[in-house]
């Protein structure tokens, strides 16, 4: 299989802020040859049992893998590994969670398996990805799984009484069964497919939210929510007459958790947040939270977009009542995400939306609902993608999510301190030494410069970085800003490429600084 890097000419910027007053041409893109093969490939993408008579033939896949001898050597189960997939179980159980080594270099480890990253941007320099929040990039396992479904297995699931159509139900049910094992689920009943995150909090608000919330009932949420985790709830409101309340910061931008608790009260029905925020970056401690939130009779939502590719995430241990995910955040195809909520909830909430598979019996009239978690997935579901989501949890398994974050919290210190070294640029959210376990991502911003500026002139020099407001206007406007520049760090991210960048950004604020 050959892999055509992407040509970086992807929209910069922010469509709700002015243009940038540097106007940059790219220069000419030059990508590097890749030529990616099934022997080069690592970690088995399906993570599948003993082949059985229904399964087509896996994809090959060369028995060296690049994280393997480290695997091997420490003795850790691969989470393809037959037994180590078998069910589901807590997410500590299925990864190499034991020995964390707090020097060991995961990117020199992940690298090989993601070729998109080692392609030559502009002026020969190479391409610097630092926009994990936003998307992550997708190992090749990854790639090879869907791949290999729609070479292989294409059929729609759950309908046909051929061996297409039974293939492909099996590996769609199979990446449900390891979502429920990524997030410690009691069952994969309990795991909704969705497009993603977004859509996933629209179907709690939309079905628990209409049945359940009457006018004067209060949802609350905080200043620092994706718009994602804010729309919903306001179309919610005018349609039931909820009240929305907001807990706010603390001066260094984490949660204020004497407002938070000021805001709870019998009132109180639902109250939704983001685990860690995409902006600020800051941890929020939901295991903490949660039984205040079930002392005042409310639910809790929690957002896990940008936990659950950094760090091990367990809803028994968060204590929450409903967790939403995007799999194109952890390594896994875009068009996929999921909610996850305790059978019994989902049980009594209504359908979302109607259509085909989520029913039982129609009439010309009336109609009953199909069985967990099929009530809620109307129509044709995104199959292949499912099944991508399913080998990018394998892939991040098989690291093991305490060694991603490790590695990750080395590399924030290492980003915090260059970037503090530049006169006038303030970051958002806690330093590291405030807060030890914040995200690997700093959103900052320049005194007298404007992020587009800034992204834009990184990027002729092939540094992908993220200006604007990152769906969190809100959290921007509380700061007195209309956006910022982000850079977001992901586990194959190098030392080298956060020095790079800050050696870029300091000539790049140097310029503009002149120019401006
Ligand atoms: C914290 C947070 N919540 C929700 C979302 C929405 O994710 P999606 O667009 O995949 O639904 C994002 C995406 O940036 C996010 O960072």
């Amino acid at each position: 299989m050959t892999l055509t890097p992407t040509p970086l000419d992807a929209p910069r910027g922010d469509a709700t802020l002015p243009a940038p007053a540097v106007a940059l041409s790219l220069v000419a893109v030059e990508e590097a040859a890749m030529s990616v093969t099934a022997s080069e490939a690592s970690i088995a993408s399906d993570g599948s049992k003993e082949p059985s008579p229904m399964q087509s033939e896996p994809p090959a896949v060369a028995a060296a893998s690049v994280l393997q001898p480290a695997i091997a050597t420490a003795g850790f189960a691969m989470a393809s590994d037959p037994a180590a997939s078998d069910g589901v179980r807590s997410s500590a159980a299925t990864s190499a969670e034991s020995a964390v080594d707090p020097a060991e270099d995961l990117a020199a480890l992940t690298r090989p398996d993601f070729p998109l990253l080692s392609q030559i941007a502009c002026l020969g320099q190479p391409l610097i990805y630092l926009d994990y929040a936003a998307t992550s990039q997708k190992p090749r396992q990854v790639l090879e799984a869907l791949q290999h479904y729609y070479g292989h297995d294409n059929a729609n699931v759950h309908r046909g009484a051929h061996q297409l159509s039974a293939r492909a139900t099996e590996g769609f049910e199979h990446a449900r069964e390891k979502v429920a094992a990524f997030v410690g689920a009691a069952s994969a009943r309990e795991i909704v497919y969705t497009r993603n995150a977004s859509e996933a909090i629209n179907l709690v608000a939309r079905t628990w939210g209409e049945a359940n919330l009457k006018p004067g009932d209060e949802v609350l949420l905080t200043v620092m929510e994706h718009h994602s985790n804010l729309v919903p709830w306001q179309l919610l409101a005018a349609r039931t007459g909820c009240v929305l309340r907001h807990a706010g910061l603390t001066a260094s931008g984490e949660l204020d958790l004497d407002d938070f608790r000021s805001k709870l009260s019998e009132r109180t029905r639902l109250v939704s947040l983001v685990q860690v925020s995409n902006t600020l970056g800051c941890l929020n401690p939901i295991a903490e939270l949660a039984p205040l939130v079930h002392a005042a009779g409310a639910l809790l939502l929690v957002d896990a977009c940008q936990s659950l590719p950094h760090q091990r995430v367990n809803v028994a241990e968060l204590g929450c009542d409903f967790l939403v995910g995007s799999s194109h955040k952890f390594c896994g195809p875009t068009g996929m995400g999921f909610l996850w909520a305790r059978e019994a909830l989902l049980e009594a909430m209504p359908p979302f939306l109607g259509g085909g598979e989520m029913i039982q019996d129609v009439e010309l009239d009336t109609s009953t609902w199909a069985d967990l978690p099929h009530k809620f997935e109307a129509g044709t579901p995104a199959i292949g993608e499912a099944i991508g989501m399913g080998a990018a949890i394998d892939y991040l398994q098989a690291i093991g999510m305490d060694r991603i974050h490790a590695w990750e919290q080395r590399l924030t210190r290492r980003l915090f301190a260059r970037l503090q070294a530049i006169e006038g640029l303030t970051i958002l959210g806690p330093t590291p030494e405030q807060q030890p376990n914040r995200a690997a991502l700093a959103a900052f911003h320049v005194e007298g410069l404007h992020a587009n500026d800034i992204a834009a002139l990184l990027d002729s020099s092939g540094i992908c970085i993220r200006s604007g407001h990152h769906c969190t206007q809100p959290l921007h406007r509380h700061y007195g800003l209309s956006g910022t520049a982000r850079a977001s760090l992901g586990f194959t991210t190098t030392e080298a490429e956060i020095d790079r960048f800050a050696e870029e950004l300091e000539g790049t604020i140097g310029f503009l600084r002149e120019h401006s």
